[in-house]
């Protein structure tokens, strides 16, 4: 066994660790309206400078891209989406699968010969995958072109992470392995108008045994409602079309509050605002209680769809991811929302290959797809995750095996969501116009209550607006059809 190297030299503060990560205290979760600041030799930092940002993963990835644009640019640099020219290059990983940590390092490799061609050239990496010790080790025994690494508990940080790393010749690290905070003061430059990623939660106390997120992420914790009231209503005065609402788990929202206010609670008040569309994602069937079917069932500006993840269709698999429902309480769940939320499409996230899942359970997964019908579904092979508690299980199952299990099962995914799209055929449906095509800059393109994609021949002045459109073709994972409208 080789000895251990010593990099303590690098860290502000102590080393990531994931075992620190996975302590959960009774405490509150502390709301911090003061925490971010650019220092002032940092308010100028930016000038006739630019960064670059690229993010991998979840939509709470996504936010938080748009929480550091907005701090780039109050210290003056600009965006840009040319990473060979940046000043600042900064990747914000995701760690839930290997394939998107193999991804990054790869992106890795690349920019080394861009650091050689430009020395000043800053190079940062942030996200979830910072907040592993293994991959921290990586960095610095491999990767010791990148100058600056921080985690998720500490965005805010960022000017003066970078005022360190402008100011280091070596390798800056901070990342804090703790339960995490409330910051409220943070800037956001949101990328679009239209729609806008609302943070409702931090955090996930689940402990599902395959996943990384709660080591990650740090505990559950809830934004005061109206903090997320306000900027739900700041967000609708700008004229934004849609609000999603964000959590590693919406559903147990409040619980950490000390009040009896819930999920529900948070839907029913979103629902009073004058904004049009509201979606929220994701939900864990766990905590889906019957107010909130009640509450989406009242419609208004509360969108119908729900993303509902299964992982998989056998009860005994269910046990050992720990995800506390099996298959019969999960089909009563999914029932009572496919019938009292009118037009409601529900989606879900499912896992193969989970250690030593048998023939037996794979087919139960299956048959479970098959009688509840998903509009659609995002599957994925089971990714060890070292810290998880799966990560240790004994795993025979063959990757050939796993791969074909994965293709039978997107066979079904498939069938039924063209099934679904079918039913579509003729009907109308409101869009929310968001530009042209990505294939066809003449046709425009936009999503349904439900978030169908739809595809439609129409004058570009609709873009922005909530219209009818006829449907007239489906395919697996589109609609398209015509301008209803005047
Ligand atoms: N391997 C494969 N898929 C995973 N997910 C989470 N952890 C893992 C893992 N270790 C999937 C789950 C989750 C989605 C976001 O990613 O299906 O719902
Ligand atoms: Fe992972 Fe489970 Fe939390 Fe979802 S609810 S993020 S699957 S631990």
């Amino acid at each position: 066994m080789g000895t251990k190297k010593d990099y303590s030299k690098y860290f502000t503060g102590t080393a990531p660790s994931l075992k620190e990560a996975k302590k959960r205290s009774k405490a509150a979760p502390q709301v911090i309206t003061d925490a971010f600041e650019i220092p002032t030799d940092m308010i100028e930092a930016g000038k006739g400078k630019t960064f670059f940002i690229r993010t991998y993963g979840c939509q709470m990835n996504e936010h938080d891209e748009e929480v550091m644009a907005g701090i780039f640019e109050q210290m003056g640099y600009l965006r840009t989406e040319e990473m060979e020219t940046a000043d600042v290059v900064l990747l914000n990983t995701c760690a839930v699968r290997e394939n998107a940590e193999n991804k990054v390092f790869g992106v890795l490799g690349h920019l080394k010969a861009l650091k050689r061609e430009r020395p000043e050239l800053l190079l940062g990496v942030c996200g979830c995958m910072t907040q592993e010790e293994e991959v921290i080790n990586r960095i610095l025994q491999k990767e010791q072109h990148v100058d600056f690494i921080f985690g998720t508990h500490n965005i805010h940080r960022l000017p003066q992470i970078l005022r360190d790393a402008l100011m280091n010749k070596e390798l800056v690290v901070e990342v804090w392995s703790k339960e995490g905070d409330i910051i409220e003061n943070l800037p956001k430059t949101r990328n679009g108008n239209l729609k806008a990623w609302v943070n409702i939660a931090y955090g996930c106390d689940k402990f599902c045994t395959y996943c990384i997120i709660p080591y990650t992420r740090g505990k559950e914790r809830s934004r005061q409602p109206e903090d997320i009231i306000n900027e739900v209503r700041e967000l609708a005065a700008a004229g934004y079309q849609e609000v999603t609402l964000l959590g590693q788990n919406v559903n147990s929202y409040g619980k950490d509050l000390g009040t009896e206010y819930r999920f529900a609670d948070l839907l029913a008040d979103v629902q009073k605002i004058a904004i049009p569309r509201v979606r929220f994602t994701t939900s864990h069937p766990w905590d889906f209680t019957d107010e909130m079917v009640a509450v989406l069932a009242s419609g208004g500006n509360l969108m119908p769809h729900v993303h509902l993840p299964v992982q998989a269709g056998s009860s005994s698999v269910l046990k050992l991811m720990g995800r506390q429902y099996n298959k019969d309480s999960y089909t009563e769940l999914y029932n009572k929302i496919r019938t009292q939320i009118p037009g409601v499409a529900v989606t879900t996230d499912i896992i193969v290959g989970f250690p030593n899942e048998t023939d037996e359970q794979f087919e139960e997964t299956l048959a479970l797809c098959k009688e509840l019908k998903y509009d659609g579904a995002y599957t994925f092979i089971y990714s060890p995750r070292e810290g998880t508690p799966a990560a240790k299980m004994v795993d025979n199952i063959a990757e050939e095996t796993k791969k074909a299990r994965l293709q039978r099962l997107n066979a079904v995914v498939n069938d039924h969501a063209l099934t679904h799209n079918q039913a579509y055929l003729e009907t109308v449906q409101y869009v929310l116009v968001e530009g042209t095509s990505q294939k066809n800059d003449a046709v425009l393109s936009g999503y349904t209550e439900s978030l169908k994609l739809v595809n439609f021949e129409g004058p570009a002045s609709l873009i922005g607006k909530i219209v009818p459109v006829k449907v007239t073709q489906v395919r697996t994972w589109s609609l398209y059809g015509e301008y209803a409208g005047e």
